[in-house]
C-alpha cells in the first residue's frame, strides 16, 4: 500500500445510483445534477472535487448529495440547490486562491 496526498481538500459526493424498478438518484436526474455541480465547484473552488457514488442509503431522499469531511448531508437536491451546495463547500476554507 502506498499513502497518497489527494491534492484536494474537501469531496462532494453525489449518488448515481440506478436500481430496478425501486426509487433511486439515477432516475431524479442526479447524473445531470453530478455534471452542474462538479463545473460550479470548479469554477468557485478547484479544492473541492466532486465525484460520483454508489447508493448512499438514502434513496427515499435522493437525488443525496455529501460533503466531507463535514459530514454534511443534503437530500431531494435539485439543480436550484447548486450554488448553496458550493457555498457550505467552500465554507470553513481559507479562500485566498491563486487564480
Ligand atoms: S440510490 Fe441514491 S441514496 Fe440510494
Amino acid at each position: 500500500m502506498k499513502e497518497l496526498s489527494s491534492g484536494f481538500e474537501k469531496l462532494i459526493l453525489v449518488c448515481v445510483r440506478s436500481r430496478d424498478n425501486r426509487e433511486c438518484c439515477m432516475a431524479r436526474g442526479s447524473v445531470e445534477l453530478y455534471d452542474e455541480l462538479k463545473l460550479a465547484m470548479a469554477a468557485r473552488d478547484p479544492r473541492v472535487r466532486v465525484v460520483q457514488s454508489q447508493c448512499l442509503g438514502q434513496c427515499s431522499d435522493g437525488i443525496t448529495v455529501v460533503i466531507q469531511p463535514d459530514n454534511r448531508w443534503f437530500g431531494h437536491v435539485k439543480s436550484s440547490d447548486i450554488e448553496e451546495i458550493v457555498n457550505w463547500a467552500s465554507s470553513g476554507m481559507d479562500l485566498e486562491l491563486d487564480f
